[in-house]
């Protein structure tokens, strides 16, 4: 496969840098998006957040639906209510919302892209490895088979569906789906509501502390969605490539809670049973921490994405400013 860096025009080589690529990103205001929105205007190119809430540099929801997508080389969908907001409990009317806001918005994007009179090059989903079902010893790669088992890997599989494009449109648009681990950074995500406690040496393992815990650092996932918009150089293939977004090294929740505790020197002898974690977070949610898969990024390391934080230790030591 082509890669980043063998290109004939690679995205990111000055010729087509000069040219100023066009994204449009839904969700991009979110932990994810704002890394991915610093790397592409690193690289001189331009960003248009897609919003629930107008704003500079940004368009809504509504206004892609009732005046399209305006012409851009690059579209990616990041949107969706979070799945650990700790201010929801886990009922009825949250799961619906964390539907809802990841197919709704994905429907949308893609129609807009269809519908488009110049559509975009490249189509980037962003989902999750919660299709993939824990286990302690299987490893998944992109190409593994998989089919829904509970409420998360139906989520993945409606989201993954309603990202598809007409064929016609495939034929230009090269549709790819990123499906990150746990992202990891100072700035959001799971590392906000865990620093507190393992800075207070309340943090400890969660269940039994040997499930898998597929993780990445938010810039390479930044990297890997910038790798994925990259435009194709022939015709793309009709179906999405995937890409796993996480980290090639395969660390346990034991591993993760000793080496976070270790960065920031404190004790992690709290283990928090299992039964404690589905008790608060509800089991379907709970079972993301007290279980887990190995995820192997195989296609994206064979694309010739380069990690900057490939273990834990550089990426724990980044987050943390040690
Ligand atoms: N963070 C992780 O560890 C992780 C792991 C695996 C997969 N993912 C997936 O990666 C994507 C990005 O993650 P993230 O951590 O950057 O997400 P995030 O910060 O929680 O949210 C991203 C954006 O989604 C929009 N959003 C939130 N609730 C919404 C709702 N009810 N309806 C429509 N839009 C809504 C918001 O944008 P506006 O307020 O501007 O509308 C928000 O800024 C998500 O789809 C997530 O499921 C994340």
């Amino acid at each position: 496969m082509t890669s980043l860096l063998s290109y004939g025009k690679p995205y990111w080589s000055k010729e087509i840098a000069a040219n100023k690529l066009t994204n449009r990103v839904g969700g991009g205001s979110g932990f994810v998006g704002r890394e991915l929105t610093r790397l592409l205007t690193n690289k001189g190119h331009e960003v248009t957040v897609i919003s629930r809430q107008p704003g500079p540099g940004k368009i809504t929801w509504g206004e892609l639906e009732s005046s399209g997508l305006p012409a851009c080389e690059g579209a990616v969908n990041l949107a969706g209510e979070n799945l650990m907001n700790p201010f929801r409990w886990w009922n009825e009317s949250y799961k619906k919302d964390l539907f809802s806001s990841r197919i709704d918005t994905t429907k949308t994007l893609a129609r807009a892209i269809a519908a488009s009179p110049s559509p975009p090059r490249s189509w980037v989903l962003v989902s999750g490895v919660a299709c993939y079902k824990p286990s302690l010893t299987a490893q998944y790669t992109e190409d593994s088979e998989w089919t829904p088992f509970d409420l998360l890997s139906k989520l993945v599989k409606e989201w993954e569906a309603s990202a598809l494009l007409p064929e016609d449109v495939a034929k230009t648009t090269k549709q790819s789906v990123v499906r990150p681990g746990v992202v990891l950074g100072c700035d959001g995500g799971a590392m906000k509501q865990m620093l507190l406690p393992f800075w207070l040496g309340l943090g400890g393992t969660l269940g039994s502390g040997n499930q898998p815990f597929p993780w990445i650092h938010v810039s390479d996932l930044a990297g890997i969605i910038a790798h994925a918009l990259e435009p194709p150089a022939d015709t793309p293939s009709p179906s999405p490539q995937v890409f796993n977004g996480v980290a090639p090294a395969l660390n346990t929740n034991y591993e993760f809670t000793k080496e976070l505790g270790r960065v920031i020197r404190r004790p992690t002898i709290f283990p928090v049973p299992g039964f404690v974690v589905n008790t608060l977070l509800g089991a379907e949610r709970g079972m993301v921490l007290t279980q887990g898969q190995k995820v192997v990024p195989e296609r994206t390391q064979e694309s010739g994405f380069q990690y900057k934080y490939p273990d834990l230790t550089s990426a724990l030591k980044e987050i943390v400013g040690s």
